[in-house]
C-alpha cells in the first residue's frame, strides 16, 4: 500500500545556484505538505551510506564528492501516493530527458548535478526520513 510520505534533498547545486526557494515553491504548489525540513550538510560517510546502492557504479566517487560539496535542504513531504507523485514532479535523472514542468527540467545542471533527490520506495522514504529527523522534529 502506498504511504503518504516521501523524503527529499535539495542537492548542493540547487542551493548554490539560488534555486532553493523556487524549488520549495514548486513542491508546495504541487500539493505537498512539509512535515520536516533542515538546512544541513552531508559528511562523506553519510553520503556514501545514502548512495551505497551505487557503490560499484563508475559515478559513485563523483556522486559522494558532489553531495558533500555544499549545503543541502533535507525534508519530509506528505501527499497522497507521495513517493510516486514526487518522482513524477522531479522528472528523469537526466534533465535532458525530464519532462517540461518537472523540477529537474527547470533547475538541474546535468545528469550528475541534478538539483533534487526523491525516495524511490515507501521503505526507503521511511529509512531516509528517519536518518535525518527524530520524531520530535516532524510536524
Ligand atoms: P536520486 O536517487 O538522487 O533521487 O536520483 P535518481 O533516483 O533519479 O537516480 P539514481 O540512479 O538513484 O542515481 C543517484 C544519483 O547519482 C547521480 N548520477 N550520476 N553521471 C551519471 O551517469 C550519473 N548517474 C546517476 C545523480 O546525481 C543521481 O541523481
Ligand atoms: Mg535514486
Amino acid at each position: 500500500m502506498a504511504t503518504n510520505r516521501t523524503f527529499t534533498m535539495l542537492k548542493p547545486d540547487a542551493v548554490e545556484n539560488g534555486h532553493m526557494g523556487k524549488i520549495m515553491d514548486m513542491i508546495i504548489q504541487n500539493g505537498f505538505t512539509v512535515k520536516a525540513m533542515k538546512y544541513t550538510r552531508l559528511t562523506e560517510k553519510q553520503a556514501g551510506e545514502f548512495y551505497a546502492v551505487h557503490k560499484e557504479r563508475p559515478f559513485y566517487d563523483e556522486l559522494v564528492s558532489y553531495m558533500t560539496s555544499g549545503t543541502i535542504v533535507a525534508a519530509i513531504l506528505e501527499k497522497e501516493d507521495a513517493v510516486a507523485s514526487f518522482r513524477k514532479l522531479i522528472g528523469s535523472t537526466d534533465p535532458a530527458e525530464a519532462e517540461e514542468g518537472t523540477i529537474r527540467r527547470a533547475y538541474a545542471e546535468s545528469k550528475s548535478r541534478n538539483a533534487v533527490h526523491g525516495s524511490d520506495s515507501d521503505e526507503n522514504a521511511a529509512i531516509e526520513g528517519a536518518f535525518h529527523f527524530s520524531p520530535s522534529e516532524i510536524f
